[in-house]
């Protein structure tokens, strides 16, 4: 993953660097290192950890280099240390290069340039980059970039700079994203727009394939035959107040209080204008849902849905399984990828070895312009704003909201089903009312080191994805499964050590839920109940309840996933843990 930053103008680089830094520490930060050019010389300073570790090294010097690219890291080759860390130079220090993703043919590269005689310092695969541009050096970065990107295998972008040219940046994009931002007599780069918006909202987010000439003065880009392309600038809408943490001491808690109003966004988008597809969910033979993580789990939700709907076959697979598989499709089949970054490696290329096979591509991406968004033949968006916690949440319940709003839109009850899903976001501020239950629940269990989920029908993807918060970041473990297959293996795992957290709103398999938890105490094992509101049967078996408002079987877990992310939310925070940048993971994984 890692992100980079980049900026060219008249302005301190390093500040620009930081600021950007700093919005894209949640896609990697074990280190972060910048190089700057200060006075025709290679200025580079890196650290162990996060951001703030490179700011306090970085305190007191008087930088005033006006170009400059950063970098932080999540670790693929190499350990996390300073060696290791981003940006690395040539051996003469005249070039330093900032690299997100994988250089798969790294090794036969780094045996080839030490034959030259050149001396390798790092265990990273971006070494191999940083040697190959200053051998192809004669005089133009451009050229030697364009040449350098002939040897080079796997996925990746990167940004390099040189003292010979001191206020150019060339950077590339061939997988993982990269956006260019234009301003005024300066131009900034960066992995996502997120990080662009302190400095301006007019962006072009790259392609694959495509390298950018970074001037103060002007951008160039340019196809990796050297062929010079124009683009379009696109405006951002969202605004830099979205991406702050507005009083909350988290991002994670802003996100799950912001859900009422990013639900209703996304909701009132598809009322009246977003889902607007050229065809019908009917007209395919197949429909073949492929995402990871969360987004996985709302695909789950949306194939309950659309089975029910549009009475179609669904099948959710995780796209780093589909990618490898033999998996007959191909056209009259629909693939629906969903994911909120739109950059997920696994679910682009799945996706893409899939569209491929002739299937019709139709993904759902919170961020527009993202490369998912433009590989795809149609997109549909959640309207959630960028989401900044790693763990997800607001996108999650957007996610939902636009895969029954798909699964209805060719229902004959279709505007009564939207009218329904129109009171959730007023639901679901009802429940976040009830946080402070929610959080004395959380504090009574927070020294458990494991915990069984349990639900069934649409209560056993919320208990996945319940399972999945609580994991990331709280580290303790916790398993969803299907109640119904508990007995088949879980049950041998419940004692009083190991509390059952139970989603049992009164759908159609509420008997059997209440079957399931008397099965959970008679084995001594504790059960926090999620349900209705007023529910006194369920409550009644549950050492700790909290409750819901009643609401419809099919919009059920918009408002049962509620109290769970909260349940994870306090349960880390009492821990005293990085709530919103949990230990190794990211939020965009953009390696396989
Ligand atoms: C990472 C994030 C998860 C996310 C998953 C899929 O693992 O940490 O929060 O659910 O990627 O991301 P996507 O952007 O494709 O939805």
């Amino acid at each position: 993953m890692c992100g980079i930053v980049g900026y060219t103008g008249s302005n301190p680089a390093l500040i620009v660097l930081l600021e950007g830094l700093e919005r894209l520490e949640y896609r990697g930060y074990d280190s972060a290192g910048v190089a700057l050019i200060e006075n025709g010389k290679l200025h580079v300073d890196k650290k162990v950890g996060k951001i703030r570790e490179l700011v306090k090294s970085l305190w007191g010097k008087d930088l005033k280099a006006t170009a400059g690219i950063g970098h932080t890291r999540w670790a693929t080759h190499g350990e996390v240390c300073e060696l290791n860390a981003h940006p690395h130079t040539d051996g003469e220090g005249n070039f330093a290069v900032v690299h997100n993703g994988i250089i798969e043919n790294y090794r036969e590269l780094r045996e080839e340039l030490e034959r030259t005689g050149i001396d390798y310092r790092s265990k990273t695969d971006t070494e191999a980059i940083v040697h190959l541009i200053a051998l192809n050096y004669r005089g133009d970065l451009l050229e030697a970039v364009i040449n350098t990107l002939k040897r080079l295998r796997g996925a990746y972008a990167f940004a390099v700079i040189t003292t010979k040219e001191p206020n150019r940046i060339i950077a590339v994009r061939y997988g993982s994203p990269l956006v260019v931002g234009i301003g005024k007599g300066e131009n900034f780069l960066a992995s996502d727009i997120p990080a662009l918006l302190p400095f301006t909202r007019d962006v072009i987010p790259l392609k694959d394939g495509e390298v950018v000439d970074l001037r103060p003065d002007g951008v160039f880009i340019y196809d990796f035959g050297g062929n010079m392309l124009t683009k379009e600038v696109m405006h951002v809408p969202w605004d830099i107040i979205s991406a702050e943490k507005g009083g909350f001491k988290h991002f994670m808690l802003k996100e799950i209080f912001e859900q009422p109003r990013t639900l209703g966004d996304t909701i009132r988008g598809y009322i009246s204008r977003d889902l607007n597809l050229p065809f019908s969910l009917k007209d395919f033979r197949r429909i073949l849902i492929v995402a990871c993580g969360t987004s996985y789990h709302a695909g789950l939700l949306g194939k309950y849905w659309i089975e029910k709907y549009v009475r179609a076959p669904v099948e959710v697979a995780y796209a780093s399984e589909v990618r490898y598989s033999d998996m007959p499709v191909g056209e009259g089949d629909l693939v629906l990828a969903i994911s909120q970054s739109g950059e997920t490696a696994d679910t682009r290329f799945s996706s893409l070895a899939l569209k491929e096979k002739g299937a019709t591509l139709l993904s759902v991406v919170n961020v527009m312009g993202s490369a998912l968004d433009r590989e795809s033949d149609y997109t549909l968006y959640t309207h959630a704003g960028p989401e900044i916690g790693v763990a997800a949440t607001k996108t999650f319940t957007a996610q939902l909201a636009v895969l029954y709003a798909l699964a209805v839109s060719e229902a004959e009850e279709k505007y009564a089903r939207m009218e329904e899903l129109l009171k959730v976001p007023h639901l679901v501020e009802e429940v976040l009312s009830r946080s402070e239950v929610m959080r004395g629940i959380a504090l009574r269990h927070a020294n458990n080191r494991d915990f069984l989920y349990l639900g069934r029908y649409l209560s056993y993807p919320v208990a996945l994805e319940g399972a999945l918060k609580l994991k990331e970041i709280s580290y303790i473990h916790a398993e969803g499964y299907p109640a119904g297959e508990m007995k088949h293996g879980p049950i041998a795992l419940i004692d009083e050590k190991m509390p059952t957290v139970a989603i049992v709103p009164k759908d159609r398999v509420y008997e059997k839920m209440l079957s399931n938890i008397e099965e959970v105490l008679a084995r001594r094992g504790k059960v926090i109940g999620v349900g209705f509101e007023g529910d006194e049967n369920l409550k009644g078996l549950c050492g700790d309840f909290i409750g819901v408002p009643e609401v419809e079987e099919d919009l059920t877990p918009f408002l049962t996933i509620i109290p769970l992310q909260l349940f994870a939310y306090y349960i880390a925070d009492y821990l005293g843990l990085d709530v919103d940048q949990p230990r190794n993971l990211a939020k965009t994984v953009t390696v396989e």
